[in-house]
Formats: C-alpha cells, structure tokens, sequence
C-alpha cells in the first residue's frame, strides 16, 4: 500500500559511523516508511556537518561514505530511496538565505535543539553563525523536495517545529507554496548509552555502533552500567535503570522470557554476568547481518558513490522545479 502524495525526507550529518541510537531512533522508521511510500529521499547532511567541523573536511568527507553505508547496510534501498548529497544541490543554499530573512535571531538562540548542542560543543556567543542557523538550512532541506514526512530522533523535534513556521510564513508573504512539515518520531524512547546517559552518542563515547564486532560489543556489554548495589548473585537487583535490561527490552525478541528474567533479578539469584551473556548473543544476532552487509559493501565504494551521484541528479530536478516556483512567488523571477 503506496500513499501517493506523502513526500519522505531524511538524513544524517555525515560525522562518524551510525550507532545503535540511530536504528531505534530513526532508521527503523525510514524503513517502515520506506515500504509505505512512493517518493523517499535520503540525505547526507555534508553542509550541515560543516557548520561545527568547518576545519575538519576531512572527517567530513571520509564520513559520507560511511554513513551511506551504515543506511544501505540496514535495509535503506537506492531503488526505493533517492540518495543525495547536500551540497550538490545548490538550490538548498538559495532556498536557506530566502528564509533567513523570516526568522528572527532571538528565535534561532531559542531553540532547544541547538542550544543544547551548543552547550555541549561549549559554544556560547562564539557560536558559528552556520551553526546557530543550521535549522533554517533543515527547512531548506526538506523543502527544496517538498517532503512532510520527517522520520527523526526525538531531539530533533524543536527543528521541525521551527521549520514549520517558516513554512507558515512563507505561504502567507508569498502564497501558499509549501505544505505542513510532520516528524516521525519512533515509539520507544530514546536509547541510552551504555552508561546509563540518557542520550547515546559518539562523542560522549557510549555508543554500540552497527558495525561493531562481536568481540567489540561483547566489551562494551561488559562495561554497561547495571545496578551498583547488586554486588553477590543472590542480592535482589534493581530493573529500572538498568541499562542491560533497557537493551533486552528493546532488542530480545522473546520479551516474554525478558519479563521472567526481570522477576528473577528482582527477587535475587540472576546475576549480571548470565544477564550480560544473553544481551551479548541478542545483540550480535541483531548486529551481525548488517555488519556482513556493510564489509560486503565497502568492498566497492564506487558502487555507492555511483548511487549517492545518481540520486543526487534525480534531487537536482526536484529543486530546480521547486526554486522556479519559489522565486515566481517571491517576485525575484525576472528573465
Ligand atoms: N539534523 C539531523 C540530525 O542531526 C540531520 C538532518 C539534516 C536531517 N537535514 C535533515 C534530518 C533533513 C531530517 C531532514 O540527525
């Protein structure tokens, strides 16, 4: 079943491989959405990697391979899904300084999104600019292709928001040209790291990653924060926040035989160690098919480079049509 007029649009900033975050986060939902609708696009966001790693191209770069990869790997398929580069579409740059121009810069410093991200990098006024505006140049994103249908990570819920007032501003200047903008945001929440913080993520070192070996996520199950009193096999142990059962939970499929492991641990007499073998084995079975795919991949960039150029010609299309329409309605359409 192909819902015709849903237009799909996502992506991802191309600044390390993809993690586990990301699949039950995003990815999981842009393969469901991928089946259910006709046009898909998927972005490697190079531009907007740029606007904090400006003097780290090279990161950059080498990163768009990987994470075309860590996509394609996961089910993400060129002949379903158009796979593009930001910054081959010029168009996204036009479109972006058109809409700077209907957003204030006390909103740009109010959005969640970036503030936090901010806070985090330790910018403060000494923010790049690029960066402060990076949602401006999301709504462009998704936009130039006349996406509404966003799947995202629930951290990115303040930059569709913001991109939906510029479309309400757009249309009510210059007449209704884009449609509502609608996230999709995964059921389960966010995944933590294995340290128990709340968010997964490279550069808080916590994260399992899609290509990881066995040997590399047997470790890191190792590490994972569990409950601190439960120190001898017999104690009784705590199940909330703990960061092994939040795993099993989300990635065991016999939750039925979770739910028994649960009981067992509260009253005492499981201990870690048997717990940490079963999330190692669930989640190298989980891992492991996407991992041979994405070896068998890399064994060819060019293919995937081949890919990312072709649908970046088909997305070229797309926003020359939209920029045509776009500058008629802003009266900038002069020849
Ligand atoms: N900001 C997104 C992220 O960090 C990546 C992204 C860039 C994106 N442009 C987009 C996602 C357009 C969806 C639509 O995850």
């Amino acid at each position: 079943m192909k819902t015709i007029d849903s237009i799909v649009l996502t992506g991802d900033r191309p600044t390390g491989r993809l993690h586990l975050g990301h699949f039950v986060g995003s990815i999981k939902n842009r393969l469901k959405l991928q089946e259910e609708n006709k046009t898909n696009y998927y972005m490697i966001a190079d531009v907007q990697a740029l606007t904090d790693n400006a003097e780290n191209p090279e990161k950059v770069r080498s990163n768009v391979l990987e994470v075309a990869l860590d996509n394609i790997a996961c089910g993400l398929d060129p002949a379903k899904t158009t796979f593009f580069i930001q910054s081959q579409i010029p168009e996204i740059a036009e479109l972006t300084i058109f809409f700077l121009n209907l957003v204030t810069l006390a909103r740009l410093k109010r959005n969640p999104t970036v503030k936090n991200e901010m806070k985090q990098k330790g910018y403060d006024e000494d923010v790049p600019a690029g960066f402060l505006c990076y949602p401006v140049s999301q709504a462009a994103d998704i936009l130039f292709a006349k996406a509404n249908t966003i799947p995202v990570g629930e951290d990115q819920l303040p930059v569709i928001e913001q991109a939906n007032e510029i479309v309400e501003k757009f249309n009510r200047i210059y007449g209704e040209t884009f449609k509502k903008i609608n996230p999709v945001v995964s059921e389960s929440s966010r995944l933590v790291g294995i340290d128990g913080n709340a968010k997964m993520s490279k550069s808080l070192g916590n994260a399992i990653y899609l290509s990881d070996s066995r040997e590399e996520i047997e470790k890191k199950v190792r590490d994972m924060y569990t409950d601190p009193n439960h120190i001898r096999v017999e104690d009784p142990g705590t199940v909330e926040g703990n960061v092994v059962f939040d795993y099993l939970t989300i990635f065991d499929p016999m939750q039925d035989e979770v739910e028994e492991l649960k009981n067992k641990y509260r009253a005492g007499g499981l201990g870690d160690m048997a717990l940490k073998q079963r999330l190692t084995d669930v989640l190298d079975v989980f891992i492991s098919p996407i991992r041979e795919r994405r070896e068998y991949l890399a064994k060819d960039p060019k293919q995937i480079m081949q890919i990312l150029e072709d649908g970046t010609k088909k997305a070229r299309i797309v926003a020359a049509e939209t920029l045509r329409e776009v500058k008629r309605n802003m009266k900038i359409e002069y020849f």
